[in-house]
């Protein structure tokens, strides 16, 4: 078992409590603790930004708040997540230290303002936080209510001072091992004579300074992930030195652009994110937007896959900086909760605890609002929550486990986006990575997300989606892996160019792959919204497709579909080749869900995936514990009663009673057998 926290063996119910903008009513610190008991909570993200009042002067400490509240969390049986405050700085910091302020794109400082705007590169900023974090450590590392250290928040942002400028410089000159000529051939700078003399003359891609160069631009994407990774890991060792039993985490976002997470992880113990989706939207079902949710969570998930996940925050209503914010509707929570431990996670956190009484955020959802009743509607769904994860606690510890995986990568999501062709909004990079997700998820697989490089000795099938930019390391990983007897899948745009955004020569996909696949790709047709064309597969099915058509050439591939109109009609657009031990699947073109299901459903059996038929707005997800023992989740995302037949008997933790066959599942409510 891969229990995150062996001081409290159970899924943890919380959330960011904010007491520092309570200090000066002792009545409501009060009746938050017997509120939180009765809502089922045991765990409190404390501190996040509370800067300004553990150090309102310079140099001059508070703890004291601190300890009465954590103590009092703990007594009461609630459980600390630690903050370090770094995620918002103290106006004295930033009149005293202006090179805390981070520098915008158009070259200009920002005033004291807001939060998450510190520059990574900053040593005045970084000694200050290592002041702070070494306190924080002394103080409160050896307590026996702290579980888990929160770094900061919420990581994201640039910064283009003179600082992060040479940084970027000497990342540079390691990457290409001190040789501007290494770096003027990746970047293909003879073009539009953008070559370069000396790393110095290299500058970040200013609002009003160069653009051109693909290589520069991921590069730059690159070293503002590593700088803030940079930063990360500085914090983490701090905590580490001090408190090294203690894991430590810092919250992600959903599909975050700026950031490589996968890099990120490296650098802290457990993940753990904050998840906001729309709800009840004028766009799409519950069920839709909760297979999103799904994907998301899988994605987090996957960043590692030897332990559960966290998350971190959601609200338990609405939230304040949607376009609309809606009330989230009865039953949503617990549907989405349920779903949240399904996928992997073994915490249902909230933000917030108690709405605050003024600033940016008042309005937003908190479990206890301005009213401070505990029989809301909302107070009584987080606590119905409350009673839901105690029931589900022997989940804990249990993993996710799949054959199945879906390829996402940062570097080539960058490199996508700065291509200058194809559409300017059709290329679609994430939407179609969560495609090939969903058609698992609608057929009830466990998929994973997989990652450059990593171990694929697990999965018996690897979808490829849009794999545009791949290194020749990539290549040779995804070459061994069908030589040894796995399946991939891969669609059109893989492997024109190299990790630098160098087109290969002599056919797509390069990196090695055209041997692979038994195929090059010869042209990309880019359609219009209106255009379409038709896959006639040789089993008889047509399949609708769009925005993008590749025109193939056969070095060995066996043809399974081809294009039945334009000038391409005839021509083949899905092919199979077989490789060492293995197969590799290409398509070639842009398919609809139901048409990939189709496609997928031989390779799914030929795999050693079982797929499951399941109502429409029913997901289904499992979870293993390490004796074997399984946990079934049906979540019914359908405002009417599903009826699932069950994949195997049990008992449901839900309710205690035995199941078996097929059982009819409430309108937003789950079955979960074990
Ligand atoms: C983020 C932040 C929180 C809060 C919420 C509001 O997740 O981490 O501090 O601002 O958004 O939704």
């Amino acid at each position: 078992m891969s229990v995150l926290f062996p001081k409290i063996p159970a899924l943890l119910h919380g959330g960011d409590y904010n007491p520092d903008q309570w200090l000066d009513r002792p009545d409501i610190l009060e009746e938050d603790i017997k509120m939180m008991k009765k809502a089922g909570v045991n765990t409190a993200t404390v501190g996040v930004f509370s800067w300004s009042t553990l150090e309102p002067q310079e140099g001059n400490f508070q703890f004291g708040w601190l300890h009465d509240i954590i103590d009092k969390l703990y007594e009461n049986g609630i459980y600390t997540v630690l903050a370090t405050p770094t995620g918002a700085r103290p106006a004295w910091m930033d009149e005293k230290y202006p090179s805390v302020l981070r520098v915008e794109k158009d070259g200009r400082r920002n005033h004291h303002s807001g939060r998450h705007n510190h520059c990574m590169s900053s040593l005045e900023y970084r000694s200050l936080v290592e002041k702070m974090d070494t306190k924080l450590a002394q103080e409160f590392g050896n307590h026996p209510g702290l579980i888990l250290w929160h770094i900061s928040n919420e990581f994201g942002g640039e910064c283009y001072c003179e600082n992060c400028k040479k940084r970027f410089q000497e990342y540079l000159r390691e990457k290409y091992h001190n040789n501007i000529e290494e770096l003027n051939k990746q970047w293909w700078t003879s073009f539009w004579s953008r070559r370069f003399d000396s790393f110095e003359q290299i500058e970040p891609p200013y609002d009003n300074g160069e653009h051109s160069i693909l290589g520069l631009n991921l590069d730059w994407k690159r070293f503002n992930s590593w700088n803030m990774k940079d930063y990360l890991a500085f914090e983490r060792r701090i905590l580490k030195k001090y408190t090294p039993q203690v894991p430590a985490t810092a919250n992600f976002m959903k599909l975050f652009e700026q950031l490589d997470y996968v890099d990120l992880a490296k650098e802290i113990d457990i993940i753990s994110w904050d998840g906001y989706p729309s709800w009840n939207n004028d766009y799409e079902t519950p069920a839709d937007t909760a297979a999103e949710l799904s994907f998301d969570h899988t994605v987090m998930r996957s960043l590692k896959k030897d332990k559960p996940f966290m998350l971190m925050e959601s609200t338990p209503s609405l939230v304040n900086w949607h376009s609309f914010n809606k009330l989230k509707r009865p039953g949503i929570l617990r549907a989405s909760s349920i779903q949240t431990i399904g996928c992997g996670s073994d915490t249902v956190q909230y933000f917030q605890w108690r709405k605050g009484r003024g600033a940016a955020e008042q309005f937003h959802g908190a479990v206890v609002d301005h009213l401070g009743r505990d029989d809301t509607r909302v107070f009584k769904e987080v606590s119905e929550v409350g009673e839901i994860l105690k029931k589900l606690a022997p989940v804990t510890g249990s993993k996710v486990t799949s054959k199945a995986a879906v390829l996402f990568d940062w570097s080539n999501r960058w490199a996508i986006k700065d291509m200058q062709g194809m559409a300017r909004d059709t290329k679609n990079y994430e939407k179609e990575v969560r495609k090939f997700y969903n058609i698992h998820l609608k057929k009830g697989i466990n998929a994973d997300i997989v990652f450059p490089l990593e171990d694929l000795s697990s999965y018996s099938l690897v979808v490829l989606p849009m794999y545009y930019a791949v290194s020749k390391e990539a290549g040779e990983w995804l070459k061994e892996y069908v030589k040894n007897g796995g399946t991939v899948v891969a669609t059109y745009l893989t492997a024109y160019v190299n990790e630098n955004t160098l087109a290969y020569l002599g056919g797509f996909p390069g990196a090695g792959l055209g041997e692979v696949f038994g195929l090059y790709a010869e042209e990309l047709d880019t359609l219009y919204p209106t255009d379409s064309n038709s896959v006639l597969m040789k089993d008889g099915n047509k399949a609708l497709v769009k925005d993008y058509c590749e025109l193939i050439k056969l070095t060995g591939a066996e043809v399974l579909g081809t294009y039945e109109s334009d000038f391409y009609a005839g021509m083949p657009a899905v092919t199979v080749h077989s490789y060492g031990k293995g197969k590799a699947y290409y398509i070639g073109t842009r398919m609809e869900e139901a048409d990939l299901i189709k496609f997928f459903t031989p390779i799914w059996s030929e795999c050693g995936i079982k797929e499951k038929e399941l109502p429409e707005g029913v997901e289904y997800l499992t979870r293993t514990a390490e004796d074997g023992s399984t946990f079934d989740f049906y979540v019914n995302y359908n405002a009417t009663p599903a009826t699932v037949q069950l994949a195997k008997d049990g008992t449901n933790l839900l309710n205690g009673e035995a199941v078996s066959g097929k059982v009819e599942i409430l309108p937003f409510n789950a079955v979960v057998v074990k």
